[in-house]
């Protein structure tokens, strides 16, 4: 059976005007970071509170369109019984799931890495889609540094990219295509505009040998930023003026829309970022958000492990949301943080 017209249909909701999607999938190991700094055990029954807190934040859904859960969120429970995915199924939220296990060394390669989790993945997508999963995603992690990228890495990633999109598209589900470049380092805007561009070009070579077809994907990158450490910042106008030119390169306008990742940037320089590429605007796709931290930090910190705090991370987190459904229309000021 094809599904082709439901997926179609599917990734355009997950970009639809004024939207955009949360990135909750965060591995065990990767929110005991987060939960170590705000001090917070690392259980279960934690992870499902903070959890449940994000999905049941009243009207996120104006703003949310998808959200990307970890294996063990779709299958919990929310206190009163209710499995969390259907919380958010319906407020008309879609559910999706990180599929990949993480990076692992790649051979024949120093110190570069390749991402996990083909093995028995069409079973998986098979199951995920029977919980109520409908999209998909899978991150490979580059990095800029002395010969790095590789060649070796970015098509070692590019053809498990493809291989992963290529088995969600025949089992139902949206693929996100996620090649991130770190962005740490000393690295210029230049060098990452030029690194992004070409692993851009491996994923896409990759999708069409493979036969993916590109109007069923969504696209899941790093905007291109001068290096965190880099000493000359570009502007805001800059990295806006940049991606937007790296990306038309290299993306086929069958792809739907560019949900970026918001990578370790603040929550406002992400808010910003996505509002002026979306002020100058006339690329051929969406251009949206599938944020983790940029939408998360505050409200995690607000809510601090005790359920008391419940409702002022709950605002937290509906005001991130609300500064990047406006960054959609490129609506999105300063004004609106000094409101909040
Ligand atoms: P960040 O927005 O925190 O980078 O997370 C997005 C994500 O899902 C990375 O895979």
């Amino acid at each position: 059976m094809s599904y082709a017209k439901e997926l179609e249909s599917t990734a355009k909701s997950l970009v639809a005007p004024g939207k955009g999607i949360l990135a909750a999938d965060e591995s065990t190991g990767t929110i005991k970071k987060r939960f170590d700094k705000i001090k917070v055990e690392n259980t279960e029954d934690n992870r499902r509170n903070y959890r449940e807190m994000l999905f049941t934040t009243k009207g996120c859904e104006e703003f949310v369109s998808g959200v990307i859960l970890f294996d063990e969120t779709l299958r919990q429970k929310a206190s009163d019984g209710t499995p969390l995915a259907q919380i958010l199924t319906s407020k008309g939220i879609i559910p999706g799931i990180k599929v990949d296990k993480g990076p692992t060394k790649l051979a024949g390669s120093a110190d570069e890495q390749i991402t996990d989790g083909l093995d028995g993945l069409r079973a998986r997508l098979v199951e995920y889609r029977s919980l109520g999963a409908r999209f998909a995603k899978w991150r490979a992690v580059l990095s800029i540094g002395d010969g790095k990228p590789s060649d070796l890495c970015l098509l070692t990633n590019a053809h498990a990219l493809a291989r992963y999109a290529g088995l969600c598209v025949d089992e139902g589900l949206v693929p996100i295509v996620e090649p991130e470049i770190l962005m740490d380092g000393t690295h210029t805007i230049e060098r990452s505009h030029e690194a992004t561009e070409r692993a851009l070009h491996f994923v896409f070579d990759a999708l069409a040998q493979q036969l993916v077809p590109l109007e069923q994907i969504l696209l899941k990158p790093n905007m291109v930023l001068s290096g965190y450490e880099c000493p000359k910042q570009a502007s805001v106008r800059e990295v806006a003026e940049r991606t937007i030119r790296c990306f038309k390169r290299v993306v086929p306008a069958a792809v739907p829309g560019i949900v970026f990742l918001s990578g370790g940037q603040s929550d406002e320089a992400a808010s910003a970022h996505l509002s002026e590429m979306n002020r100058i605007g006339g690329t051929p796709w969406q251009m949206s958000f599938s944020y983790g931290r940029a939408l998360q930090a505050p409200a995690l910190k607000a809510w601090g492990g005790k359920q008391e705090n419940r409702a002022a991370a709950q605002k937290a987190f509906y005001h991130r949301a609300r500064c990047n459904g406006a960054a959609r229309y490129g609506k999105y000021s300063d004004a609106m943080e000094k409101v909040a």
